[in-house]
């Protein structure tokens, strides 16, 4: 039977076994002995953790969660870091430092607006996340909205909550494409919304031709780019995508901002996403009835309303300068070599099966789900932590409409990378899952 830790108790062990052996030597290295040629291709937060094991050892931390949250570039560090010394409001002061914080925050809205080829009448709003960036567009669309099941719940739920019509994605890209478009002549539709990315397999879907099938159709396109955007260059102007919707905390800035980019009419005839401060342009009171009238801005200003979250604009922005700088093609080529070798890897490794969508798709990101036979996905990660130091998500990845169609109700485990992920990393993962199978490891079952 599996047996099933919650996170307290796996905390528990670990801080118990690292209590009562402190004499075993404090660091292990479980790097590979061979020779191990991929380091990383950029400086990040968090790369020189050591982290306990349940024996008291400790061991590097090789974090394999990017696609749930990417450690910030050093190069984010410094951009925030220097932001913080000149701290002041935005949008409301005259004083110097206001007025820097302001230029900061107008200037972290430019970067990105190049680093995502945005038009040059597009609105780049500043969100908290992804969610809050599709939350938002929810509000604004004017009309019907088409979305696939394979969707993260971010891209889902709230166009469902609108009675959006969601299309079963057949299991593969030419049926995918050829299902969206039914859908679109049998009923017009303002707008279609899928992902760049798969969050469960990393598979990229063709965005151009999506776009171009939407626009035939009289529909706009929104591209979920949580996954994409820290993986791959977007240009809207030359893939047609009408809005575009990612996070920072998953493009090596730090939690809580993130970014809508997109045309303006729709947005700027919208009621607000939030009341209050910034968004207007007028108030005027009138007593006697107890009532105010209002004259909201258009532009982004209309939909952030509120003290804006500079910080993270700062460092989203900065994380867009540093992609920049590393390059499409070296960032495309260190995620190619790694995501090679652990897929080869553990198709070696007999009881584990990837995770597909489409049996066609060509094209994947950093992401790799799989299945072990007879090991529930939280044991796999509960052990892939507490005997050898490595992060992992397991679960359903808040996309259980797809999760359940591939035929893993409980879920399963995904490993990602990004720009810190080393070779080694990667090496450790396969050796431990070689491990947990062939029955050694303590979270395996006979087999
Ligand atoms: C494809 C995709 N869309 C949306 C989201 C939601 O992102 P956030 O939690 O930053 O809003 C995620 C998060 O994992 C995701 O992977």
């Amino acid at each position: 039977m599996t047996v099933l830790l919650d996170a307290d108790t796996v905390l528990a062990r670990h801080q118990a076994a690292f209590e009562c052996a402190p004499d075993v030597p404090a660091r292990r290295e479980l790097d590979p002995a061979g020779p191990v040629t991929v380091g990383p291709l950029a400086a990040v937060s968090g790369r020189d953790e050591y982290v306990p094991l349940t024996d008291g050892a400790t061991v590097r931390y090789a974090n394999l969660d990017y696609a749930a949250s990417a450690p910030a570039l050093d190069a984010v560090t410094a951009a925030v870091t220097a932001a913080l010394s000149e701290y002041a409001s935005v949008h409301r002061g005259a004083g110097y430092l206001s007025q820097r914080s302001t230029a900061r925050y107008e200037g972290a809205r430019a970067t990105v607006a190049e680093f995502v080829g945005a038009r040059d009448d597009d609105h780049v709003i500043f969100t908290g996340n992804t969610t809050d960036s599709l939350n938002l567009l929810a509000g604004c669309v004017p009309g019907d909205v088409v979305v696939l099941d394979v969707e993260h719940h971010a891209n889902l739920l709230p166009w469902r909550r609108r009675g959006a019509r969601v299309v079963c994605a057949p299991l593969s890209v030419g049926g995918t494409l050829a299902a969206v478009e039914a859908e679109l002549a049998r009923r017009p539709a303002a707008l279609l919304s899928v992902t760049g990315a798969s969050n469960v397999t990393g598979e990229v879907l063709p965005i151009r031709r999506l776009a171009a099938l939407a626009h035939r159709y009289g529909a706009r396109i929104c591209v979920d780019g949580a996954q994409l955007v820290p993986h791959r260059r977007i240009s809207l102007r030359e893939s047609g995508i009408d809005y575009l919707a990612f996070s920072g905390h998953k493009l090596y800035a730090p939690f809580g901002a993130g970014v809508l980019v997109g045309r303006a009419d729709w947005l700027d005839d919208a009621d607000p996403y939030r009341y209050g401060g910034g968004a207007t342009y007028e108030v005027i009171g009138r007593p006697v009835a107890r009532d105010v009238e209002v004259a909201w801005h258009t532009g982004p200003a209309r939909h952030e309303a509120g003290s804006p979250n500079v910080l993270g604009a700062v460092a989203i922005a900065a994380a867009c300068t540093e992609l920049t700088r590393l390059g499409e093609t070296a960032i495309a080529e260190h995620e190619r070599f790694l995501v090679e070798l652990l897929l080869a890897g553990l198709a070696g490794i007999d009881g584990v099966t990837p995770l597909r969508i489409w049996v066609d798709s060509d094209d994947r990101v950093g992401i790799v789900a799989f299945a072990v036979d007879g090991v529930a996905p939280r044991e796999v990660a509960e052990y892939l932590s507490a005997e050898h130091g490595i992060g992992v998500r397991d679960g359903k990845f808040c996309a259980h409409p797809i999760v359940s169609r591939l035929g893993v109700p409980d879920g399963a485990v995904r490993a990602s990378i990004g720009l810190g992920t080393t070779e080694s990393d990667v090496r450790r993962l396969l050796d431990a899952v070689a491990h947990l199978v062939s029955g050694r490891g303590r979270g395996s079952k006979q087999r």
